[in-house]
């Protein structure tokens, strides 16, 4: 993982290039914001899948958060909680990656089918025992039952070609082979779908410390013999193979990402990739040290503007990526992002588990953000993690549930899932605090599948409102309506006893004269609809 964050020295103007070409710093407290949108400039699709999830056997990410066992007391189809079904339903999750992370260079899938299942260790995290309870049929039962793709990682790290090739073959074939008749008698009869296939994970660390030379040997012959045989996924675009790409923008990340994409430049008939990896946390120092909860305005501004360095480092990789790629048929995946903090206070410093507060919801429409602006070459992004673990959606203990406020992030964004963006020009302001000098604004907006056009706000400043005089060039816009996200405190959260405090509210526009106002609390993501 890229230990993001560790500068604090980044420019006033560096920080403000990060967030894309629309935000100069000239705006004042008690000025508007004018923003305008040109809807005859459609651009690229912000793919769905940069919504995706990740849930890797960590903590309590799996175990409790989404298995609790067909004999639970707790509400389940099949041993999985339904109450986190319905809450990742609702926000319509595009894939899910799993088993890990660090966890899938040691995963042995034959460990976790059948009805003996073997009990083994959870080396990366915490030490812990693994059961393997929760193997491929519970992982591709829960998928089906939130409605979700799927994203496998295979190992490679203490793996072999042959296992990951079994594997795909047991989850995919058709055909009457051993393999496929095992599937069968485990319950699943048709073959399953796999819509993206990483190969191998964090090569560089905790996959196996490989240097870039030895990883693509390795990813040539993993991405030759883990075939997919599913009779409905024969195109090659139908299950996406991800080669690992860099955790950071130091040397030894961008000579990763020169010499995969170099390599896939001259790539024969015989190896192909359809995206390359990155993984980049909002992490402040390492090892993560800041608060989750608790802390003061200072620490919101300092993550804020590390969050934001997630654009330069996506620039500066698709810039090593277009050169070998102009076409931009490597697509760029995020699959793991997000913020990480110290773990907290009497809990398993091995289980990453951190509370979620408003300013997690505000990194996180910020990171969409950029996404969306990159959305040519960023095709997909997997928050960590899912559940109980790092930036969670969701918090579970026992049979209670919590929606975090990143939760209604993810809520909020659902219309721009497959979107297509549209140009947004604005002057952002200046938020500034102890030091530390970001865009008070942020915005894109994209048109829906509904066909409707959606605008996304971030206000980021948690002292002042900001006025927004929207503007959409070719529309005599008449209302606005959507949601917005705010609460007291910068460090608000929800908990099992007070889930309500930050929660979307209604919000709505006035129309004069076919432009809009509309005021953005401080601290606050808004999303709206304009008619
Ligand atoms: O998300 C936690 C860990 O962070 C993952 O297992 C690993 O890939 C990364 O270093």
């Amino acid at each position: 993982m890229t230990k993001r964050g560790v500068r604090f020295e980044c420019s006033l103007l560096a920080g403000l290039a990060l967030t894309g070409l629309a935000l100069t710093p000239s705006a004042t407290a008690t000025e508007k914001v004018a923003i305008s949108i040109d809807a005859s400039k459609a651009g690229v699709q912000i793919n769905r899948n940069i919504f995706g999830q990740f849930a890797e056997h960590l903590g309590h990410g799996i175990y409790d958060g989404i298995w609790v066992g067909p004999d639970s007391t707790i509400p389940n189809t099949r041993g999985i909680r339904n109450d986190v079904v319905a809450a990742l339903k609702a926000i319509k999750v595009p894939n899910v990656r799993w088993p890990g992370g660090c966890f899938a260079d040691e995963y042995h899938w034959r460990k976790g089918v059948g009805i003996q299942r073997t009990v083994s260790l959870n080396p990366n995290w915490g030490g812990v025992t693994e059961t393997n309870t929760f193997g491929t049929h519970e992982f591709m039962d829960f998928v089906d039952q939130i409605g979700s793709d799927v994203y496998v990682s295979i190992n490679v790290g203490s793996g072999t070609p042959q296992e990951a090739a079994e594997w795909l073959e047991y989850m995919t074939t058709a055909q009457p082979t051993t393999l496929e008749k095992e599937r069968a008698a485990n319950g699943h009869p048709a073959p399953y779908k796999i819509s993206m296939l990483g190969i191998g994970n964090e090569s560089w660390d905790c996959g196996g410390n490989m240097t870039p030379e030895y990883y693509l040997s390795q990813m040539k012959i993993y991405s030759r013999f883990v075939r997919n045989f599913n009779p409905a996924q024969q195109d090659k675009e139908q299950m996406l193979k991800i080669a690992v790409g860099p955790g950071g923008d130091e040397p030894r990340w961008t000579d990763w990402t020169e010499t995969v994409m170099k390599a896939y430049q001259q790539h024969t008939w015989s190896w192909d990739i359809n995206g390359l990896s990155m993984h980049s946390y909002t992490v402040g120092h390492w090892p993560p040290s800041y608060a989750s909860v608790g802390f003061g305005e200072t620490e919101y501004s300092q993550i804020l503007k590390h969050t934001l360095e997630m654009d330069a480092l996506i620039s500066k990789h698709s810039a090593i990526m277009d050169k070998y790629d102009p076409q931009k048929r490597v697509a760029l995946i995020i699959d793991e992002w997000g913020a990480w903090y110290a773990p907290l206070p009497g809990s398993n410093p091995g289980f990453l588990v951190q509370q979620n507060t408003l300013r997690d919801a505000i990194l996180a429409a910020l990171n969409l953000n950029i996404f969306a602006r990159h959305a040519d070459r960023v095709r997909g992004a997997n928050i960590a993690q899912m559940i109980n673990v790092l930036q969670a959606m969701i918090m579970t203990d026992k049979e209670k549930m919590v929606l975090s406020p990143t939760y209604y992030i993810f809520k909020m964004y659902v219309p721009f899932q497959d979107s297509t963006f549209l140009p947004v020009q604005f002057n952002s302001g200046t938020y500034s605090h102890d030091g530390i000098s970001l865009p008070r604004v942020d915005a894109i907006a994209a048109e829906g599948k509904d066909g409707k056009l959606w605008v996304a706000f971030t206000n980021l400043d948690p002292n002042e409102a900001v006025e927004i005089e929207l503007n959409v060039t070719g529309v005599t816009a008449k209302s606005t309506s959507g949601e917005t996200l705010t609460a007291s405190k910068v460090d608000s959260t929800n908990s099992f006893d007070a889930p309500n405090i930050v929660v979307p509210k209604p919000i709505s526009a006035k129309a004069q004269g076919g432009k809009l106002t509309l005021k953005l609390d401080p601290k606050s993501v808004s999303v709206v609809s304009v008619e």
